[in-house]
């Protein structure tokens, strides 16, 4: 199977994760926004399929994802799960697991909850657009003094600091590597990944289209 090369922003940071550094752009951006304004759950189907693959400890993280996130990520596993069904083993991701069924699953469950730190900052979609335009700007090192704070500057530093926020979480579920390490490092540069680059690559772009 043939995957993409996944662009990368000049003002993402090599450093660090950033919200700003990942700004989406077109009609992408506006079909995740308007359909993020829907609550509508799952379907039964959807829901499912995703408890299905998830651990107990990850069934509670998912169940406080909000119903767009929801929506969203199992759109995003399928989509991981079907390009995976072509793949032959887990070549794609030798160093980190041995058997193919349980690498297309840690990458399904990777692709699930890689947002779901942003169950913390609990913000709406309003909200996260004028957080994102916000980190865009402000420097991602006031992130670290604003979760120090209370009210409105502890919940937008919440919400940049959501990929390490969810890697926690993730950890703390018991999560195999893959999926606490893609939550970790779904905003950072290519470059900077410590996943398996044909497995952080796929992610992306499913994550992207
Ligand atoms: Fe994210």
């Amino acid at each position: 199977m043939a995957v993409k090369p996944v662009g990368q922003s000049d003002s993402e940071s090599a450093a660090s994760p950033t919200i700003g550094g990942t700004l989406k752009t077109g009609a992408h951006l506006v079909r995740r926004f308007v359909g993020s304004l829907s609550s509508r759950p799952p379907s039964e189907t959807d829901e499912t399929w995703a408890l299905d693959l998830l651990n107990t400890g990850q069934v509670q993280v998912w169940q406080q994802m909000s119903p767009q996130d929801q929506r969203h990520a199992i759109a995003v596993a399928r989509d991981v799960s079907q390009r995976l069904s072509e793949v032959e083993g887990p070549a794609m991701a030798s160093d980190w697991f041995d058997d193919a069924e349980q690498f297309r699953r840690a990458a399904a469950v990777a692709a699930l909850l890689h947002d779901c730190g942003k169950i913390v900052s609990d913000m709406g979609t309003f909200a996260r657009a004028g957080a994102t335009v916000l980190w865009a700007v402000v420097p991602d090192d006031k992130a670290e003094d604003w979760q120090q704070r209370s009210g409105a500057r502890r919940r937008l530093a919440e919400y940049r600091m959501h990929p390490t926020i969810g890697a926690d979480l993730l950890r703390a579920a018991d999560s195999q590597r893959l999926i606490h390490t893609w939550a970790a490092e779904h905003h950072q540069r290519r470059e900077t990944w410590t996943v398996p680059e044909p497995v952080g690559v796929l992610l992306k772009e499913c994550d992207d289209d």
